[in-house]
């Protein structure tokens, strides 16, 4: 008889999100920027962001976001060993915003590190956890996306500025005994990917290695749209491969949180139901690493996500950077 084998699963614990008090609608824009809320909403499906407060920095909405994933996980601060954090926002060019909330938390133990991915950022912090905790070197991490791309933004450029948002989520992951089966709750399987020819269609035109200062965010958004579609189902593909699932075993799709056409498309592509797809865009614009824990955050709080549902989750962003992961909730 052959005995099932375990093997150590990427378990989701906790979920928590933090957005700045401050939303900015379509007309709060139209105010100060040459468009208009119908072209937003028909292009987009974006109707409002929120914009952190003068001197509120990522770390700060990630330390909120970080400390709600902990109590709704009943946990504390040292009870983690490992924060991952997803930004292209970050504090300071060094040292990196994780260890700034590292030591906001309280945690003194520990290792504490950032990821940079841009839109990505938080799938490839998952996919980072995961092989951590599955090793078995670490216990729990705190899986962290937190973004201010309104200091990034070029508020004089309408085809961008009007598109993104800051805010923050955090989920928590512990290792815990598996069967080795795709029934097992966790990180099912992740599939990073990236392609640095593509720089010059999403990048940012400053850096401490090359301008001296932070430079604004800049992007051929229809080449950017072009490819989006295609990158992201390649790899649920992917993951669909690696698990034996399909797109109608899915519960829910989370995906990162750009453009609500590119959602729509990449979900048609595949075949998953609409019904399926948590959708916050249109409150929170793009976020950039914190879209995808923000709507997992927000759809864990009104009870669509459950214990044991399976949720994809992908992103596709500057670099280009994209990837997958399918989780067992
Ligand atoms: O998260 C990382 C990944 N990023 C993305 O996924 C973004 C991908 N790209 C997109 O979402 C879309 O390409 C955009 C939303 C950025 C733009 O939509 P589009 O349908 O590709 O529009 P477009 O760039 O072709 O612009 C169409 C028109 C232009 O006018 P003309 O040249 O046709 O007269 C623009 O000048 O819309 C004009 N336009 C605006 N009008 C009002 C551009 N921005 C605005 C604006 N308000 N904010």
């Amino acid at each position: 008889m052959t005995q099932p084998i375990s093997k150590l699963r990427s378990v989701v614990v906790g979920v928590g999100s933090y957005l700045p008090e401050r939303r900015v609608s379509n007309a709060d824009l139209e105010k100060f920027v040459d468009t208009t809320d119908e072209w937003i909403v028909q292009r987009t499906g974006i109707r409002a962001r929120h914009i952190a407060a003068e001197g509120e920095t990522t770390s700060m909405l990630a330390t909120k976001a970080a400390q709600r994933a902990l109590d709704a996980a009943g946990l504390g601060p040292n009870d983690i060993d490992l924060i991952v954090l997803g930004t292209s926002t970050p504090d300071f060019t060094f040292p990196s915003s994780a260890t700034q909330v590292q030591a906001a938390l309280g945690m003194t133990r520990g290792v504490a590190f950032d990821v940079q991915a841009v839109c990505s950022g938080f799938v490839f912090a998952v996919a980072t956890a995961d092989k951590f905790l599955i090793s078995g070197s670490h216990k729990r991490a705190l899986v962290i996306g937190a973004e201010t791309f309104s200091r990034l933004v070029d508020w004089k450029d309408r085809t961008t500025c009007v598109l993104f948002g800051d805010g923050a989520g955090a989920i928590v992951l512990e290792a815990q005994e598996g069967q080795g089966t795709v029934a097992d709750r966790g990180v099912l399987t992740s599939h990073l990917r990236s392609d640095g020819r593509h720089r010059e269609k999403l990048y940012v035109d400053g850096g401490p290695s090359t301008t001296g200062t932070t430079g604004h965010l800049r992007m051929a958004g229809k080449e950017v749209f072009r490819h989006a579609v295609g990158m992201v189902t390649d790899v649920m593909t992917d993951a669909f491969a690696a698990t034996g699932y399909t797109a109608a075993d899915l519960d829910w799709f989370v995906p990162h949180q750009a453009n609500e056409r590119i959602i729509d498309a990449s979900a048609q592509k595949l075949g998953i139901a609409s019904e399926k797809i948590v959708k916050t865009v249109c409150d929170h614009g793009n976020t950039s690493a914190a879209s995808i824990p923000l709507a997992l955050a927000t759809a864990c709080a009104d009870g669509r996500i459950k214990k044991g549902d399976l949720v994809m989750i992908e992103a596709m962003g500057g670099g280009f950077t994209w990837g997958s992961a399918l989780i067992r909730w």
